[in-house]
Protein backbone atom coordinates (compact mmCIF):
# COMPACT_ATOMS: atom_id res chain seq x y z
CA UNK A 1 0.00 0.00 0.00
CA UNK A 2 1.04 3.47 -0.43
CA UNK A 3 0.83 7.00 1.33
CA UNK A 4 0.44 9.94 -0.82
CA UNK A 5 -0.14 13.69 -0.47
CA UNK A 6 1.45 17.23 -0.67
CA UNK A 7 4.19 18.04 1.54
CA UNK A 8 3.54 18.30 5.20
CA UNK A 9 0.47 16.18 4.96
CA UNK A 10 1.69 13.55 7.79
CA UNK A 11 2.89 10.60 5.24
CA UNK A 12 5.71 10.04 7.19
CA UNK A 13 4.59 10.83 10.48
CA UNK A 14 1.36 8.12 9.77
CA UNK A 15 3.84 5.65 7.97
CA UNK A 16 5.38 5.11 11.06
CA UNK A 17 2.39 4.22 12.91
CA UNK A 18 0.86 2.13 10.55
CA UNK A 19 3.69 0.09 10.43
CA UNK A 20 4.03 -0.34 14.06
CA UNK A 21 0.07 -1.30 14.29
CA UNK A 22 0.68 -3.79 11.82
CA UNK A 23 3.59 -5.27 13.17
CA UNK A 24 2.06 -5.01 16.74
CA UNK A 25 -0.97 -6.94 15.14
CA UNK A 26 1.02 -9.85 13.45
CA UNK A 27 1.85 -8.58 10.16
CA UNK A 28 5.07 -8.72 8.72
CA UNK A 29 5.24 -5.32 7.07
CA UNK A 30 8.05 -3.20 5.00
CA UNK A 31 8.46 -0.33 5.86
CA UNK A 32 10.07 1.97 2.99
CA UNK A 33 10.06 5.46 1.23
CA UNK A 34 9.98 7.00 -2.40
CA UNK A 35 12.68 8.15 -3.99
CA UNK A 36 15.40 5.60 -2.10
CA UNK A 37 14.76 2.05 -0.50
CA UNK A 38 17.67 0.86 -2.07
CA UNK A 39 21.79 1.99 -1.90
CA UNK A 40 21.14 3.21 -5.65
CA UNK A 41 17.94 4.30 -5.23
CA UNK A 42 19.04 6.84 -2.13
CA UNK A 43 22.12 7.91 -4.69
CA UNK A 44 19.63 9.10 -6.63
CA UNK A 45 17.27 10.78 -4.11
CA UNK A 46 20.37 12.37 -3.03
CA UNK A 47 20.29 13.85 -6.49
CA UNK A 48 16.93 14.95 -6.62
CA UNK A 49 16.72 17.07 -3.13
CA UNK A 50 20.04 18.66 -3.41
CA UNK A 51 19.65 22.34 -3.19
CA UNK A 52 23.26 22.75 -3.92
CA UNK A 53 23.60 22.63 -7.22
CA UNK A 54 22.98 25.89 -10.21
CA UNK A 55 22.19 23.54 -12.97
CA UNK A 56 19.12 23.15 -13.22
CA UNK A 57 17.06 19.69 -13.07
CA UNK A 58 15.12 19.34 -16.41
CA UNK A 59 11.75 17.96 -15.52
CA UNK A 60 12.44 14.68 -17.98
CA UNK A 61 16.02 14.05 -16.52
CA UNK A 62 13.78 14.82 -13.05
CA UNK A 63 11.70 12.06 -14.27
CA UNK A 64 14.37 9.66 -15.75
CA UNK A 65 16.28 9.93 -12.09
CA UNK A 66 12.84 8.97 -10.04
CA UNK A 67 11.74 6.39 -12.34
CA UNK A 68 15.53 4.53 -12.16
CA UNK A 69 15.38 4.56 -8.53
CA UNK A 70 11.62 3.18 -8.13
CA UNK A 71 13.46 0.27 -10.82
CA UNK A 72 15.47 -0.19 -8.52
CA UNK A 73 13.36 -0.33 -5.37
CA UNK A 74 10.83 -2.93 -6.84
CA UNK A 75 13.51 -4.98 -8.43
CA UNK A 76 15.54 -5.29 -4.87
CA UNK A 77 13.31 -4.30 -2.00
CA UNK A 78 9.11 -4.25 -2.93
CA UNK A 79 8.67 -7.64 -5.04
CA UNK A 80 11.01 -9.84 -2.51
CA UNK A 81 8.75 -8.60 0.11
CA UNK A 82 5.44 -9.15 -1.37
CA UNK A 83 6.57 -12.30 -2.72
CA UNK A 84 7.34 -13.34 0.97
CA UNK A 85 3.74 -12.44 2.02
CA UNK A 86 4.90 -8.79 3.45
CA UNK A 87 2.19 -5.90 3.55
CA UNK A 88 4.50 -2.98 2.00
CA UNK A 89 3.92 0.19 3.00
CA UNK A 90 5.91 3.03 0.54
CA UNK A 91 5.75 6.38 1.54
CA UNK A 92 5.11 8.30 -1.91
CA UNK A 93 5.25 6.15 -5.27
CA UNK A 94 3.36 6.15 -8.80
CA UNK A 95 0.98 8.71 -8.08
CA UNK A 96 3.49 11.27 -6.91
CA UNK A 97 5.14 10.83 -10.00
CA UNK A 98 1.68 11.54 -11.62
CA UNK A 99 1.12 14.73 -9.17
CA UNK A 100 4.11 16.28 -9.55
CA UNK A 101 5.99 15.71 -12.67
CA UNK A 102 2.69 15.59 -14.50
CA UNK A 103 -0.05 18.33 -13.31
CA UNK A 104 3.15 20.04 -11.31
CA UNK A 105 5.03 19.92 -14.37
CA UNK A 106 2.92 19.69 -17.06
CA UNK A 107 4.72 16.72 -18.42
CA UNK A 108 2.51 14.58 -21.11
CA UNK A 109 0.68 11.83 -18.53
CA UNK A 110 0.14 9.33 -21.05
CA UNK A 111 3.86 8.97 -21.37
CA UNK A 112 4.37 9.10 -17.98
CA UNK A 113 2.05 5.72 -17.25
CA UNK A 114 3.80 4.17 -20.04
CA UNK A 115 6.87 4.58 -18.80
CA UNK A 116 6.09 4.18 -15.17
CA UNK A 117 4.03 0.75 -15.93
CA UNK A 118 7.71 -0.06 -18.02
CA UNK A 119 9.47 1.30 -14.98
CA UNK A 120 7.94 -0.75 -12.11
CA UNK A 121 6.55 -3.94 -14.47
CA UNK A 122 2.93 -2.82 -14.13
CA UNK A 123 3.00 -2.77 -10.40
CA UNK A 124 0.27 -0.72 -8.94
CA UNK A 125 -0.47 -0.45 -5.54
CA UNK A 126 -3.57 -2.45 -3.90
CA UNK A 127 -4.62 0.75 -1.19
CA UNK A 128 -3.25 4.02 -1.52
CA UNK A 129 -4.08 6.74 1.28
CA UNK A 130 -4.13 10.32 -0.20
CA UNK A 131 -3.57 12.28 2.80
CA UNK A 132 -5.74 15.24 1.73
CA UNK A 133 -4.65 19.39 3.58
CA UNK A 134 -4.50 22.20 2.32
CA UNK A 135 -2.13 23.46 0.18
CA UNK A 136 -1.06 26.50 2.62
CA UNK A 137 -1.27 24.28 5.89
CA UNK A 138 1.07 21.41 4.28
CA UNK A 139 3.67 24.43 3.41
CA UNK A 140 3.37 25.71 7.27
CA UNK A 141 3.77 22.29 8.75
CA UNK A 142 6.89 21.74 6.54
CA UNK A 143 8.08 25.29 7.39
CA UNK A 144 8.90 24.29 10.62
CA UNK A 145 10.45 20.83 9.60
CA UNK A 146 14.18 20.77 9.47
CA UNK A 147 14.97 18.80 6.20
CA UNK A 148 14.12 21.16 3.68
CA UNK A 149 14.83 20.15 -0.05
CA UNK A 150 14.87 21.56 -3.86
CA UNK A 151 11.48 20.42 -3.96
CA UNK A 152 10.55 23.09 -0.92
CA UNK A 153 11.05 26.15 -3.15
CA UNK A 154 8.35 25.80 -5.94
CA UNK A 155 6.01 28.42 -6.14
CA UNK A 156 2.98 28.04 -4.72
CA UNK A 157 0.86 27.25 -7.96
CA UNK A 158 2.99 24.56 -8.24
CA UNK A 159 1.58 22.68 -5.22
CA UNK A 160 -1.74 23.94 -5.98
CA UNK A 161 -1.66 22.06 -9.35
CA UNK A 162 -0.37 18.84 -7.41
CA UNK A 163 -3.04 19.21 -5.23
CA UNK A 164 -5.31 19.16 -7.74
CA UNK A 165 -3.73 16.40 -9.50
CA UNK A 166 -3.78 14.01 -6.62
CA UNK A 167 -7.62 14.66 -6.72
CA UNK A 168 -8.01 13.74 -10.45
CA UNK A 169 -6.09 10.62 -9.87
CA UNK A 170 -8.14 9.68 -6.83
CA UNK A 171 -11.21 10.64 -9.13
CA UNK A 172 -10.16 7.97 -11.32
CA UNK A 173 -9.51 5.53 -9.23
CA UNK A 174 -11.79 5.84 -6.26
CA UNK A 175 -11.35 2.23 -5.28
CA UNK A 176 -7.95 1.98 -4.96
CA UNK A 177 -7.19 5.68 -4.07
CA UNK A 178 -8.74 6.62 -0.74
CA UNK A 179 -8.52 9.86 0.53
CA UNK A 180 -8.06 10.90 4.21
CA UNK A 181 -8.41 14.59 5.95
CA UNK A 182 -4.91 15.27 7.07
CA UNK A 183 -6.17 18.35 9.12
CA UNK A 184 -7.04 16.78 12.52
CA UNK A 185 -4.42 16.19 15.14
CA UNK A 186 -2.03 13.27 14.44
CA UNK A 187 -3.89 10.70 17.11
CA UNK A 188 -7.11 11.31 14.74
CA UNK A 189 -5.77 11.10 11.68
CA UNK A 190 -4.24 7.39 12.30
CA UNK A 191 -7.42 6.54 13.80
CA UNK A 192 -9.16 7.27 10.58
CA UNK A 193 -6.47 5.60 8.77
CA UNK A 194 -6.44 2.64 10.81
CA UNK A 195 -10.32 2.30 10.69
CA UNK A 196 -9.56 1.93 6.70
CA UNK A 197 -6.52 -0.31 6.49
CA UNK A 198 -8.11 -2.79 9.19
CA UNK A 199 -11.14 -3.09 7.13
CA UNK A 200 -9.74 -3.68 3.70
CA UNK A 201 -7.20 -6.12 5.67
CA UNK A 202 -10.10 -7.86 7.22
CA UNK A 203 -11.93 -8.03 3.49
CA UNK A 204 -8.90 -9.59 2.57
CA UNK A 205 -8.09 -6.99 -0.21
CA UNK A 206 -4.00 -8.09 0.32
CA UNK A 207 -2.91 -11.65 0.19
CA UNK A 208 -1.40 -11.64 3.54
CA UNK A 209 -2.21 -12.70 6.66
CA UNK A 210 -0.65 -12.36 10.08
CA UNK A 211 1.93 -14.08 11.62
CA UNK A 212 0.59 -15.13 14.94
N1 LIG B 1 -1.88 15.80 11.99
C1 LIG B 1 -0.89 16.68 12.18
N2 LIG B 1 -1.12 17.88 12.74
C2 LIG B 1 -0.11 18.78 12.90
N3 LIG B 1 1.16 18.57 12.56
C3 LIG B 1 1.47 17.39 11.96
C4 LIG B 1 0.46 16.39 11.76
N4 LIG B 1 1.05 15.31 11.16
C5 LIG B 1 2.35 15.64 11.02
N5 LIG B 1 2.61 16.87 11.51
C6 LIG B 1 3.91 17.59 11.53
O1 LIG B 1 4.04 18.21 10.26
C7 LIG B 1 5.37 18.04 9.73
C8 LIG B 1 5.30 17.22 8.45
O2 LIG B 1 4.84 15.88 8.74
P1 LIG B 1 5.37 14.64 7.90
O3 LIG B 1 4.80 13.41 8.50
O4 LIG B 1 6.84 14.70 7.75
O5 LIG B 1 4.66 14.95 6.50
P2 LIG B 1 5.06 14.47 5.04
O6 LIG B 1 5.87 13.21 5.16
O7 LIG B 1 3.73 14.23 4.36
O8 LIG B 1 5.80 15.61 4.41
C9 LIG B 1 6.16 17.35 10.83
O9 LIG B 1 6.80 18.35 11.57
C10 LIG B 1 5.10 16.66 11.65
O10 LIG B 1 5.48 16.50 12.99
MG1 LIG C 1 7.72 12.71 4.38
Amino acid sequence: MTLEGGEGSGKTTQALRLSQSLTAKGYDVLLTREPGGTVIAEQLRHILLRTDSTELLAPETEVLLILAARRQHVAHVIRPALKRGAIVICDRFSDSTFAYQGYGRGLDLKILRRMNDWATGHLSPHLTLLFDLPVAMGLRRRGTASDSNRLDREAGAFYTRVHAGFHALAKREPRRIVVVDARPSPDVVTAQMETLVFARLRRSHFKTDPKR
